[in-house]
């Protein structure tokens, strides 16, 4: 599946967005090796810091299902915004963890505007859990 076709899965996603405080609407379309889409949107909570970002509700969907790193692709990020928002530190921690380091992103707005970055890019220096040991 091509990058424009995974954004456009992204814009499905962006439409389950549940931002009543925010209303600023994120989607995510993360593909798997078997070429299956799995979706994400934003969803926020009345206390505030509780609300969970498009990413990590994507890729916590698929490894719910039992995915793993392994299995997984790439993802899609879009937003209505100008730039395209960039994914938030928390969830580029959960992406460098959850995805392969060489996994591209891309990040898309309504504007037609993409950006592609590699996890690798997105948090270099990252924490790993082999420093837990
Ligand atoms: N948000 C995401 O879902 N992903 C991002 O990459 C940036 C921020 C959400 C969190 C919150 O619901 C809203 O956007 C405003 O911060």
């Amino acid at each position: 599946m091509d990058q424009y076709t995974l954004i456009q899965k992204a814009f499905e996603a962006q439409k389950n967005a549940y931002t009543p405080y925010s209303k600023f609407n994120v989607g995510a379309a993360l593909l798997t090796k078997s070429g299956e889409v799995i979706y994400g949107a934003n969803v926020e909570n009345a206390s505030y810091g509780l609300t969970c970002c498009a990413e990590r509700n994507a890729l916590f969907a698929a490894y719910s299902r039992g995915l793993r790193k392994e299995d997984l692709v790439s993802m899609a990020v879009v937003s209505n915004s100008e730039p395209a928002a960039s994914p938030c530190g928390a969830c580029r921690q959960v992406l460098s963890e959850l995805m392969p380091m060489s996994a591209p992103i891309y990040i898309a707005n309504r504007q037609g505007q993409v950006v592609e970055m590699f996890v690798s890019q997105l948090l270099p220096f990252a924490f790993t859990k082999d420093q837990l040991k």
